[in-house]
């Protein structure tokens, strides 16, 4: 076995692959969310499949004190995480003053203030040579109306992520952030986005593909992770076209999928 990784939200989706295929890789996971049985079930599939035995622990990282709760259960089984992969978050689609307001400062506090907590409590842990991943969003680089607050944490953890890269070289270990575009999870049902069919799927990407893609990629120490050809040329694009410009392009594009899901609703989908 080469180490032992902390995902946080292996319960379902990009959090979950990553974990069967840190196992691959030949890493065992404390696999962290809140959902108890979804968490026994992958523990299982990953014995089964790859020998490997990964520790479970059902946690809301929500509550007050879940950062001190995780370093307890580190410290508990003598464990060293030289992976740590802060990847729960969730979304939210609506206008913004529609929204139901402790759903958006729910959202902030577990997209950025817990990931932040954990990070600084896991680096004086980590040995040297460690990684740190920060599941980010493509959604980062731009102003994003009618998902604004979730646009806005990922622009957080983006600029987060990459600037403790820099802090943490003395240290020798790397931190990158994931940004991948639309891909196939619960992510979707949580946001109520009206599914990925809703999103424009030109670049609609499923979890095994971008998870194999991102540990390459962090292995490599990259700072900043995408996921899709195409997703290096709207970024691109991002830096060259003025930001007051971007926010009323993503607009109409959220509005069409706001539409779609109103549209769906009323006839039952
Ligand atoms: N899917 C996309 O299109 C997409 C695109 C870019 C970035 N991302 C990012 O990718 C990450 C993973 O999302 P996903 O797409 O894989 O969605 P997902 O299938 O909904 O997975 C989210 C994970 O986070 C966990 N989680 C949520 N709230 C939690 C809490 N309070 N405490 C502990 N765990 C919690 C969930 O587990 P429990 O419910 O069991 O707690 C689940 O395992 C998120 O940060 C998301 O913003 C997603």
């Amino acid at each position: 076995m080469k180490g032992w990784a902390l995902v946080t939200g292996a319960s379902s989706g990009i959090g979950r692959q990553l974990a069967i295929d840190l196992a691959k890789a030949g890493y065992a996971s404390i696999l962290l969310a809140r959902r108890e049985s979804a968490l026994l079930e992958l523990q299982k599939e990953i014995s089964e499949k790859y020998q490997i035995h990964c520790l479970v622990l059902p946690l809301d990282l929500a509550a007050e004190n879940s950062t001190e709760t995780i370093v307890s259960f580190l410290k508990l089984h003598d464990v060293s995480v030289s992976v740590l992969i802060n990847n729960a978050g969730f979304g939210d689609h609506s206008p913004f003053e529609e929204a139901d307001i402790k759903k958006l400062t729910a959202m902030i506090n577990l997209n950025c203030t817990k990931l932040v907590e954990l990070t600084h409590a896991m680096i004086p842990l980590m040995p040297k040579g460690s990684y740190i991943m920060n599941v980010a969003s493509l959604a980062g680089f731009m102003p994003g109306p009618l998902m604004t607050v979730y646009y806005a944490t990922k622009a957080f953890v983006l600029s987060f992520s990459q600037a403790i890269h820099t802090e943490l070289l003395p240290l020798k270990i790397s931190s990158s952030a994931l940004c991948p575009g639309p891909v196939h999870t619960e992510f979707g049902k949580v946001a109520s986005t009206g599914g990925i069919g809703a999103f424009d799927t030109i670049s609609a990407q499923n979890v095994e593909e971008v998870s194999a893609l991102a540990l390459k990629q962090m292995f490599k120490r990259r700072q900043v992770i995408l996921t899709h050809p195409t997703h290096n040329a709207v970024v691109f694009l991002l830096r060259l076209v003025p930001r007051h410009i971007i926010g009323p392009i993503v607009y109409k594009a959220q509005s069409k999928r706001l539409a779609k899901k109103e549209s769906d609703k009323s006839s039952g989908h």
